[in-house]
């Protein structure tokens, strides 16, 4: 008989992250009992299906009963990977309630561990196998945050990347991040910039130490992203990419994301396919940037088992719960309209004499400065307009943008993409 103790845990979920789970541990069995003192096991796996066959995993283990896992005394740990809110929220809940400690790859479900004394672990709901959560928590913890940005959406930094290398269509590059894994069930939520505006949103309540929820969050996709977009901006000498960005200003917080232009040679332009990455800027660390694989089986997989391990660690000290919720503070949230930055338009004109001045003198008397302005040759009497402006107003871009609406000499407003500018 082993003279290790044994730790019992349940899967929930055998899909991408939960498969790539079950194989990791397997791989380090045999370690298992000197990184964390006690045999591992996982002894149920909970699926919708239990007849698919899955491969790896022995049919015996699969349950379809959640009951059947919640009054097991002998499972310690649940590891959470079916995604959505339910069930997966009232599973998480009940397991904590039970006196099970939870670690979940999932964004949506991050409170009520402190109340029970349990561990509740997250790190693979933000940048899959990348440490982020951990690293501001406890190694960063001697700083003052003002600010997180970065690529934490594997599947648009996939999309985007062949569509400016390979020429790639949208819907191609799309079908093609879901063969790979790193879609979610629902993948609206990936294109659209709800998976990263949660990521930033559980980042930002980290980093400031201030509860920020997802509907804080200013979040824009790249649903409307042309590969004419993605031509320009390498025509400017940038690159396009979804970026998450949340600053601390003089004690106002400000969290979105959005499609951005960023010069090509910013390192976050050479952060290419499925890799994430996010800067951390600390008073006293100064920058600081990670980066790897944010999406997929293994990477994914690598976050969820080193929780498995900092939670059997805390196991045998018994020293669970021991860093819990960290929001002591109450910022507030900036308001959008005085935020401040720059912008690529690209209008849809007539071509005519005049245009180029009714357009600069729109934005000029809405006080939206231009930096760069160039005409396109006109096809079948249709020009195109691409301006890109020095840092602006929100208010007054969106007031700029209200009047070429009225505009007959304005067929369209066809883009409006930010532009990097430094904090
Ligand atoms: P997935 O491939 O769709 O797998 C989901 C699994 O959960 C399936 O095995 C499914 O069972 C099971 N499941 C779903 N609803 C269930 C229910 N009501 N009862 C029992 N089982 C249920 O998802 P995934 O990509 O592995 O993602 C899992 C979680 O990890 C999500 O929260 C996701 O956001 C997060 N995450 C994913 C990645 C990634 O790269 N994929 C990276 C970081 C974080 P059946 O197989 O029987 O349908
Ligand atoms: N769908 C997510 C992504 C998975 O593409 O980044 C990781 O959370």
């Amino acid at each position: 008989m082993s003279r290790y103790k044994k730790i019992r845990a349940a899967l929930l979920g055998a899909g991408t992250v939960g498969g790539g789970v079950y194989k990791l541990l397997k791989m380090r069995k045999e370690e298992m009992p000197f990184k964390v003192q006690a045999e591992l096991e996982i002894t149920k796996v909970l699926v919708r299906d239990i007849s698919r066959k899955r491969e790896g995993i022995p049919e015996e283990v699969l349950t379809d009963d959640w009951n059947s896992i919640l009054e097991d005394p002998e499972i310690q740990i649940v590891i959470e990977l079916m995604g959505g809110i339910e069930p997966a929220r009232t599973r998480i809940l009940e397991a904590l309630e039970a006196g099970k400690h939870v670690v979940t790859a999932n964004k949506d479900l991050m409170a009520a561990a402190e109340r029970h004394h349990c561990d509740l672990q997250f790190e693979a709901a933000v940048a899959g196998g990348i440490p982020i959560i951990r690293p501001l928590k406890e190694c960063l913890a001697g700083n003052e945050i003002t600010e997180v940005m970065g690529i934490v959406n594997g599947t648009t930094n996939y999309i985007l990347t062949r569509m400016t290398e390979d020429g790639m269509d949208f819907a191609e590059a799309l079908k093609k991040a879901q063969e790979l894994g790193f879609a979610e069930a629902d993948p609206t939520s990936d294109i659209k910039g709800l998976d990263a505006g949660r990521k930033m949103a559980i980042l930002a309540s980290i980093a400031f130490h201030s509860r920020v929820t997802f509907s804080d969050v200013d979040v824009k996709g790249i649903t409307k992203i042309t590969a004419k977009d993605i031509q320009y901006a390498k025509e400017f000498g940038y690159t396009l990419k979804l970026l998450g960005v949340a600053r601390n200003t003089d004690g106002e917080m400000e969290v979105g994301v959005f499609p951005m232009m960023i010069p090509s040679g910013h390192p976050l332009a050479h952060v290419k396919d499925a890799f994430n990455a996010v800067f951390v800027h600390g008073d006293a660390v100064d920058d600081a940037m990670f980066q790897g694989k944010g999406a997929g089986e293994l990477p994914t997989a690598s976050a969820v088992m080193g929780d498995i391990i900092a939670v059997a660690r805390n196991m045998q000290y018994d020293c669970c719960g021991r860093i819990g919720c960290s929001c002591y503070k109450d910022l507030p949230m900036k308001s959008s309209g005085e935020s401040r930055h720059r912008y690529f338009l690209r209008l849809i004109v007539e071509d005519r004499t005049g245009i180029l001045a009714g357009v600069a003198g729109v934005l000029g008397n809405n006080n939206v400065s231009i930096n760069q302005v160039i005409q396109k040759p006109a096809v079948d009497g249709v020009a195109e307009l691409v301006v890109i402006t020095d840092k602006v107003e929100n208010r007054h871009l969106k007031d700029a943008l209200m009047i070429f609406g009225e505009m007959s000499m304005i067929q369209e407003v066809a883009s409006v993409i930010r532009v990097y500018s430094p904090r």
